[in-house]
């Protein structure tokens, strides 16, 4: 049996942010911070690291302007007592001074936590800094995607890591892991007996799920026409909400049970049919700054992936994932079987069941069941929903969630390296096959291509909307 995943022992005696000064600490991480502060879950130093020629009170002034924007009504207490935690370090990340000065702030601390903000072809170099500065030994290094573009770079991003780390001591982050409706699903699952039995082959007849957004690529051209949706979304959020909707029951003996049971399903998924895949670009898409004018990136992809295994054999999980869609959703649907015509409700074919869970926009949960039409011999819609959220804003958000874990030592929401390979190898014959880009309109559900991948099946769900 491997060692725990969580070990309150191992909490961080001090976390050190490298990249404090760029975008996702100023609209994510000082956020994090606060909330974490607010809600007494910070109990160490924070030592922020960039090039930028700052000084401490320049951080903390960063840091008041980041949460002044992102927090509604901060209390200036928590923030008094969040700015006191703050120490800054400047350097440049391939000279070996930066990392002596970090070792002079760190004081000391043990199991400290390295969370790089910084792109990722940089991470091989801190890494190295950290480790000659003799500062890797009882530490954990917190990384962002991408994790490599295709199969062969995350293999090769991971072995450079690894001159210096443990896989142990790599956490990476995906966001969506750290969703409270996203770690509902396991419990929905697996806490109500009612479900096991019916949630397999012999009763589902296939699984939808939708990551829509409503907006374009705004600012981000550069970053997003190098990537797309397939990599942007479908190879890490969409798969792993997968995961834990197609999974096997966690065993109860050990902490590290939930990652291992989403590597066995992901190990049982095919390697992707480049002909049940459509890729799509919203018009207006190259005239985005940065973005190539002959750019052939999808900024919507639909595909159908298959899982041989005994509960999913025949099984189709359709996935689509768009920009400039009709609505900002995010939902996985488990549909199951119609029913045969009774000749009841006019003689019509029932509706079959459906599961949704919604992580976007409100969290929650909806059994569609049917039941007969008041004072008609039809069918209707007998929808059981529970939304999530007892207080809306009051639940960790994901980074709140994730950043406290990595300093609480608690590692089971983090990506494993064997789980990124095998999405990068059910990914990987899309990529080398891309097929062509059908453009579509904004505010469309994509190309009319998608709807032939379900065709046959179903249709595409119309999204749960509050
Ligand atoms: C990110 C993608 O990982 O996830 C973005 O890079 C996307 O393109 C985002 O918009 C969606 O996540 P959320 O939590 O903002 O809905």
């Amino acid at each position: 049996m491997g060692k725990p995943a969580s070990d309150q022992t191992n909490s961080a005696g001090v976390l050190a942010i490298f990249g404090i000064s760029g975008d996702l600490a100023k609209k994510m991480t000082f956020r994090a911070l606060y909330r974490l502060e607010a809600a007494g879950k910070l109990g160490c130093p924070i030592v922020g690291v960039a090039i930028d020629d700052w000084d401490e009170e320049e951080l903390r002034r960063h840091a008041r302007a980041s949460i002044d924007a992102t927090v509604e009504q901060p209390d200036d207490e928590v923030f008094e007592r969040l700015a006191a935690r703050l120490a800054y370090v400047q350097g440049d990340y391939s000279d070996a001074a930066t990392f002596a000065r970090v070792k002079e702030a760190l004081g000391g601390a043990q199991h400290p936590v390295f969370y790089l903000e910084i792109p990722p072809s940089l991470f091989a170099t801190v890494v190295k800094g950290l480790g000659e500065a003799g500062l890797t030994e009882d530490a954990h290094v917190v990384i962002e995607k991408p994790f490599g573009h295709d199969l062969a770079s995350a293999r090769e991003l991971n072995a450079e890591l690894c001159e210096v780390l443990d896989e142990e001591q790599i956490l990476r982050i995906d966001h969506y892991l750290g969703k409270e409706p996203v770690m509902d699903i396991t419990y929905l699952r697996f806490v109500n007996s009612i479900l096991e039995p019916v949630w397999n082959r012999e009763h589902v007849s296939h699984v939808q799920l939708t990551i829509a957004e409503d907006f374009g690529v705004d600012d981000r051209g550069r970053f997003y026409d190098a990537v797309g949706a397939m990599r942007d979304v479908i190879q890490n959020h969409a798969l792993q909400v997968l995961a834990l909707v197609g999974m096997g029951p966690p065993t109860g003996n050990h902490t590290d049970s939930i990652r291992d049971k989403k590597l066995e399903f992901f190990k049982a998924m095919r390697a992707a049919d480049p002909k049940r895949y459509v890729r799509g670009q919203y018009e207006g898409f190259l005239d985005v700054e940065d973005v190539a004018a002959d750019s052939s990136t999808e900024t919507f992809a639909a595909v159908e992936l298959e899982v041989d295994n005994w509960r999913w054999s025949g099984v189709p999980f359709f996935v689509r994932a768009g920009k400039c869609l009709p609505a900002k959703a995010s939902e996985v649907t488990v549909v199951f079987k119609r029913p045969p015509n009774l000749g009841i409700g006019h003689g019509r074919t029932p509706e079959p069941n459906k599961m949704t869970v919604r992580i976007e926009p409100q969290p929650g949960s909806r059994m569609r069941l049917f039941a007969k039409k008041a004072g008609e011999d039809a069918f209707e819609p007998a929808d059981l929903e529970v939304l999530f959220e007892k207080e809306p804003g009051h639940d960790p958000e994901p980074y709140e969630r994730l950043l406290g874990d990595a300093i609480e030592g608690r590692h089971e929401l983090f990506t494993r390296q064997d789980t990124i390979e095998e999405t990068w190898r059910v990914v990987q014959p899309l990529l080398d096959e891309p097929g062509p880009v059908h453009p579509y309109a904004p505010g469309t559900w994509g190309p009319e291509e998608a709807n032939d991948l379900t065709r046959g099946v179903a249709q595409w769900s119309e999204p749960w909307l509050a």
